[in-house]
């Protein structure tokens, strides 16, 4: 049997050239940073200067593949840790696929974003997909944490225990917690036919997803972020409507919606950044948490010209198809 990686710690081996560890730690928290350009970077350095620290706890690669980073990870998850069917054709399942990390995509306050090819060598068989993986307690600024959690129950009581005490185990199982609460999410509303990413899988903190961008690795940018002529006010506006009014008839809201939240390809609108989705009936905020969410992103489209009429009017619909008003 092939050995695999033992963690994806692994890939902190690999990096950009000229990204050192320290000097992207300093950007993590800030998201007024341009994106990082890895397609401006020379190539990928195999650990040459990694700190000897580093090196010692890298895991062995008795075994892996002949190229890319690691065997494909497709069969470490178990079928309710792949996405719903029916699956895309463009999932590579092959177990002779190898992951390759392109670069980061965006480090942003909880989670980090790459970018992975998945291929089978020698074959045409090639994909790529955004990585999400969320970080421990540590290392991020998490605004969702509190009071959210809490009230979870949790089978295991050393799971509990553990996270209470913020041990290593217990805040890499916060971190994988809310890794599985987006893989849900994800699957519940692609099922519904809301416009998010295709969820691929999941294992422990890493969600891969369908990646929103181009063949070459460019990422769709975010709606804060689109340039005037790029933006069809009145077409994102009804796109952004479908979506949510599925949402809302399926009993949710987003619960963190804003520009930073919605991608648009080529003139396609993906919302993402689903981990916090918000049941609207059961939680007694429920109503509050559907209007802030509208008004939200109903206020950069407002300043792109469309009426504030528009607005309210979405947040009476959304708030009837959600059972909320009759
Ligand atoms: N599926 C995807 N395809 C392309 N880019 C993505 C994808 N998911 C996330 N990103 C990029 O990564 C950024 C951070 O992802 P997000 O899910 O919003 O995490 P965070 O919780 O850190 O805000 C996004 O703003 C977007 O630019
Ligand atoms: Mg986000």
């Amino acid at each position: 049997m092939r050995e695999r990686f033992a963690d994806s710690d692994s890939f902190s081996r690999i990096r950009p050239k000229g990204a050192s560890r320290r000097g992207r730690r300093a950007d993590r928290f800030d998201d007024s940073q341009p994106e990082y350009d890895y397609f401006a970077s020379t190539g990928f350095d195999l650990g040459a200067d990694a700190e000897p620290e580093e090196q010692q706890y890298a895991a062995p690669v008795t075994d892996g593949p002949a190229t890319g980073d690691r065997w494909s990870t497709w069969d470490q998850s178990t079928p309710t840790e792949k996405g719903p069917e029916p699956r895309p054709d463009w999932v590579v399942t092959e177990l002779a696929a190898v992951d390759t990390e392109l670069g980061i995509v965006k480090t942003g306050k909880e989670a980090d974003v790459f970018l992975l090819e998945r291929a089978v060598p020698g074959t045409s068989r090639r994909t790529l997909m955004a990585a999400k993986r969320y970080r421990d307690a540590q290392h991020r600024m998490f605004h969702r944490d509190s009071g959210y959690l809490e009230g979870r129950q949790h089978k295991e009581s050393r799971v509990t225990r553990a996270m209470a005490k913020r041990t290593a185990f217990g805040k890499e199982a916060i971190a994988g917690q809310w890794a599985a609460a987006e893989f849900a999410a994800l699957c519940r509303l692609w099922s519904a036919g809301v416009a998010v990413p295709y969820p691929v899988q999941i294992t422990g903190t890493e969600i891969l997803m369908e990646f929103v961008g181009d063949e070459n690795g460019t990422a769709a940018p975010r709606l804060a972020q689109l340039r005037a002529e790029e933006a069809d006010i009145d077409d994102l506006w009804a796109q952004l409507g479908r979506s949510l009014a599925l949402l809302a008839y399926d009993g949710y809201a987003h619960g963190d919606l804003s520009a930073y939240n919605i991608l648009v390809h080529r003139g396609r609108l993906v919302i993402i950044d689903v981990p916090q989705i918000v049941d609207v009936v059961a939680n007694p905020r429920g109503l509050s948490f559907l209007e802030r969410d509208v008004r939200n992103v109903g206020a950069w489209f407002v300043s792109r010209g469309l009426p504030p009429e528009s607005v309210e009017a979405l947040v009476d619909s959304l708030a009837t198809d959600a059972r909320l008003r009759r």
